[in-house]
């Protein structure tokens, strides 16, 4: 059982303090997690504490902190780890609103993930097998996200994340080592054309670029020169985030310079769909745009991924709504944004119930913590996006999928082109 529960400010891949926690059991079993923050959050998350003030510019997580020490770590002890539910529930009961703005959902998810953890040492087994169990044996699509613009950049880019997906490989470990060599070759091919290799908040390339379609082919130029195949070898993948480029009040999209309907932004992402192998569209419209998503699910739901991301934010409710309305067919996950592991199984578990692929994802705030890929493999989802195949913050997680890959051994298997039904059949 729970017998001590501690906490501590840390930093963020962005110089931002952060929660850690630490759960130690009373037959000596540890966890510790540390808890990601977004850029480009969805206006519906669950709240992440700071604390204002002077200290780290407002962004300081100390009260974040007490809250875990006073008050969540004492509820908790004496709760057996492996109670997952019951754990989380305590929490949610304790915080006693509708999206953790009491306590915070930095502090109760740096605890719910802790938990796991030390329940994981005590049944001395894997992550990914203690939550997922037996049957927890695919290997995600690594979704690399190489060229980053929007929020995570400093140019003029609207779409937030251009990510390659090695869709042909058979491995794992083949499928990363492909996405590295596309990294690798679109620095050349951007050095080549005079454009900057800085990179932006994802560890992808962040260059300037006139249009936005110019990263597509900038791409599919460095897939060519690494020797693979576009399309077959690796697909595109967009994360729009049109959110934070949508007007709410004229209703409108600010893309590239001009003022767009929802229409009109389908009509842009048709053409790109037509002219490149683009298996997943993530927020192509803003997160209460609801007709504008059902509308673009019913011209090419059936030939690609459509994933809700702040429009879903990872909460069941939000997700039904969507599955009823037939809104998009994918989930993007992100454990912080609802701020519990067992709220994050639900909703996963509603997701794949529908119909609906998911996608487990970082926040462009990460840390050292790899804790979503052994989700990952748990749920079986078959996709990961964790940025670029560079920075630690991201190489972390991809790292910890090669030593569960091999720990698998013969039982892993590389989901690959499965992960998107519309595009492999
Ligand atoms: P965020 O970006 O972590 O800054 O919200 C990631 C995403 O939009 O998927
Ligand atoms: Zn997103």
């Amino acid at each position: 059982s729970i017998e001590f529960v501690g906490a501590r400010e840390i930093l963020d891949s962005r110089g931002n303090p952060t929660v850690e926690v630490e759960v130690i059991l009373d037959d000596g079993s540890e966890g510790r997690a540390a808890v990601p923050s977004g850029a480009s959050t969805g206006a519906f998350e669950a709240v992440e504490l700071r604390d204002g003030g002077k200290r780290y510019g407002g962004k300081g997580v100390s009260k974040a902190v007490l809250g875990v020490i006073d008050q969540l770590g004492p509820e908790l002890v004496g709760y057996d780890a492996s109670e997952q539910r019951l754990v989380d529930q305590a929490m949610l009961d304790l915080d006693a609103t509708d999206n953790k703005a009491k306590l915070g959902a930095n502090a109760i998810l740096g605890v719910s993930l802790a938990v796991a953890h030390a329940a994981a040492q005590s049944a001395e087994l894997p992550l990914y097998r203690y939550i997922g169990g037996p049957n927890a044996h695919t290997l995600p699509v690594p979704m690399m996200n190489i060229l980053n613009g929007g929020a995570h950049a400093d140019s003029d880019v609207d779409v937030q994340e251009f990510m390659i997906a090695p869709i042909g490989a058979s491995t794992y470990r083949d499928a990363l080592e492909q996405g590295v060599s596309v990294y690798h070759a679109l620095k050349s091919v951007l050095k080549k054309q005079g454009l900057s290799t800085g990179l932006g908040d994802e560890g992808g390339f962040a260059p300037s670029l006139p249009r936005n379609v110019a990263a597509l082919e900038l791409i599919a130029t460095a897939i060519e020169s690494a020797g693979l195949k576009l399309g077959t070898d690796i697909g595109l993948a967009l994360d729009v985030a049109s959110t934070e480029f949508f007007d709410a009040k004229a209703g409108t999209y600010g893309f590239e310079g001009k003022q767009l309907s929802a229409d009109e932004m389908i009509a842009i992402y048709e053409e790109w769909l037509a002219a490149f192998p683009i298996v997943s569209i993530e927020d192509p419209l803003a997160e209460d745009d609801w007709a504008g998503w059902s509308g673009l699910v019913s011209k090419v739901g059936a030939d690609v991924q459509v994933v809700g991301d702040d429009l879903f934010v990872t909460n069941v409710e939000r997700l039904r709504r969507g599955i009823d309305e037939k809104a998009a067919n994918a989930l993007l996950v992100k454990v912080n944004q609802i701020g519990s592991l067992t709220e994050t199984l639900d909703a996963v578990d509603l997701a794949h119930r529908a119909g609906f692929a998911c996608m487990m994802s970082h926040r462009s705030g990460e840390t050292e913590d790899t804790t979503i890929a052994d989700l990952a493999v748990a749920t079986n989802c078959g996709q990961i996006k964790t940025g670029a195949p560079a920075r630690s913050d991201r190489v972390a997680k991809y790292n910890q999928l090669l030593r569960i890959e091999e720990d698998l051994d013969d039982a892993a298997r590389y989901a690959g082109a499965s992960a998107f039904p519309r595009f492999a059949a």
